[in-house]
């Protein structure tokens, strides 16, 4: 069974046309699964859906029509129980490091919040000390040091943000993390480190990743099958290699020849 199964799944949006309201599909009758360990590549121009889709796998966005099974359970028909859990199992990573983390609040609250809210679940016993101690262990999978835990977001780079960032998407030990666009804010180079980074920790971790890109190269260089979306459809989905080497689409190729190779020391 698929981690992820998204099943003949549409969203539309009411827009104004004149004095109408017509409802412009933003996501068309799209179905595809995402295996656990692999990495699902999602690629496709501005516009075409793609954070519609991961939102709705998410289940912050409801769709109009079609299905999403996480871990084998029905988004739409889950209890509270079963949607507490799945909310656990799967973590967001949005493009903007700074945007997605309180700037009131220490790397240490940041960090250790999804476990205050999930405490029992998270099997967290004990009062602050265990919480440090855990927040500490979170820091150095992402490879920041324990002084950090007392400062403010403001106070990092974006690339140690976006480290921080993915800290607290760990805290409750996820299988899936949906990436979307995680390094589109930063350097190239900084950029590079964070996919390097994702990349440990999905093998160190046996994680499953929804990677949304624009950048071709890093979605060739992590992916295990790349998806294509064009205007809310899915044009073409297959194993990397072969979709890279022989597109079907003009459009897949388009794309692929829209990006530059893979700066020096990426991989
Ligand atoms: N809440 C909303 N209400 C109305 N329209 C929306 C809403 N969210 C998204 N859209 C529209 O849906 C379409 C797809 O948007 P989406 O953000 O999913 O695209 P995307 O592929 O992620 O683009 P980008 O690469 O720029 O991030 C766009 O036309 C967008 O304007
Ligand atoms: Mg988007």
């Amino acid at each position: 069974m698929a981690l992820v199964e998204v099943k003949s799944v549409w969203k539309g949006y009411p827009r104004r046309a004149g004095l109408r309201t017509v409802e412009h599909t933003v996501v068309e009758d799209v179905s595809l699964s995402i295996e656990a360990g692999e990495t699902l590549g999602l690629v496709g121009e501005s516009g075409s859906g793609k954070t519609t889709l991961a939102r709705i796998i998410l289940g912050l966005t409801e769709p109009s029509r079609g299905a999403v099974r996480v871990d084998g359970v029905d988004l739409a028909c889950a209890s509270r129980a079963e949607m507490r859990r799945l909310r656990r199992q799967m973590q967001p990573v949005f493009q903007d490091p700074y945007a997605a983390l309180n700037p009131r609040m220490k790397v240490f609250e940041i960090v250790t919040e999804p476990l205050v809210i999930h405490r029992r679940a998270a099997g967290i016993a004990g009062g602050r000390a265990a919480l440090r101690a855990k927040a500490i262990e979170l820091l150095s999978e992402v490879g920041l040091e324990e002084p950090a835990l007392e400062r403010h977001p403001h106070e990092f780079s974006g690339g140690q943000r976006q480290r921080i960032n993915i800290a607290r998407a760990l805290a409750l030990r996820p299988r899936l993390l949906i990436l979307d666009e995680p390094v589109s804010a930063l350097d190239v180079s900084v950029g590079a480190q964070i996919v390097n980074l994702l990349r440990r920790l999905q093998r160190e971790h046996g994680l499953t990743y929804l990677f949304i890109s624009h950048s071709m190269p890093l979605v060739r260089y992590l992916s295990t099958r790349i998806a294509v979306m064009e205007g809310g459809r899915l044009v073409e989905t297959g194993a990397t290699e072969a979709l890279c080497a022989s597109p079907q689409k003009e459009y897949t190729r388009r794309l692929l020849a829209a990006t530059p190779e893979l700066p020096a020391g990426a991989a």
